[in-house]
């Protein structure tokens, strides 16, 4: 019964559909720094504590003048349907697993390089400060408490 061609054509539909789905997440968790930037990356630390106060500053960059909400939207999962946008969708940032799989300094790293190959750009010094962009992480981090 295996050799008839429906059914491998049906297992086949099965395995390909079932990979897909687990490329899509790997690559979402697939380290964006460098490799030989990123266990230097790793040991930058917040140095803002994550008081209602500082994240409340963080809030108001990213709805304000950083725009982060332009393409990470106001829920923080991130837009689908940003006409222009090339490369990987804008990082949902109430995924658990994607929190987890990510260091403060990893982040960091991106707000200031952006990260290659997509269309999330360098935001340190043009838009942000260091100081700046610390307090945005903290609200980032915030979509992961919710
Ligand atoms: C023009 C649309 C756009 C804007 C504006 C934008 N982002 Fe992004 N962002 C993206 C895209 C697209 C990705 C996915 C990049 C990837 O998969 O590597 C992303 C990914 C990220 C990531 C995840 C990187 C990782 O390691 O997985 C962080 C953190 C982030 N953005 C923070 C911000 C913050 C904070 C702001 C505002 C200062 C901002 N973004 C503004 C499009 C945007």
């Amino acid at each position: 019964m295996l050799g008839k061609p429906w059914v491998r054509h049906l297992l086949m539909l099965f395995v390909v559909g079932n990979s897909a789905v687990l490329a899509a997440d790997s690559s979402v968790l697939k380290p964006r720094v460098p490799p030989d930037q990123i266990e230097k990356a790793k040991t930058w630390r917040n140095p803002f504590p994550a008081t209602p106060d500082n994240i409340e500053k963080g809030r108001k960059i990213f709805h304000g003048k950083a725009f982060c909400v332009t393409c990470h939207g106001r829920d923080g999962k991130g837009l689908g349907n940003i006409p222009g946008l090339r490369g990987q969708l804008p990082r949902n940032f109430t995924d658990q697993a994607w929190q987890a799989a990510r260091t403060d300094g990893e982040l960091f790293w991106i707000l200031k390089n952006g990260s290659p190959g997509t269309d999330m750009a360098s935001f340190i010094p043009l838009v942000l400060t260091e100081e700046e962009a610390w307090q945005v992480l903290l609200y980032v981090r915030s979509f992961g408490r919710r």
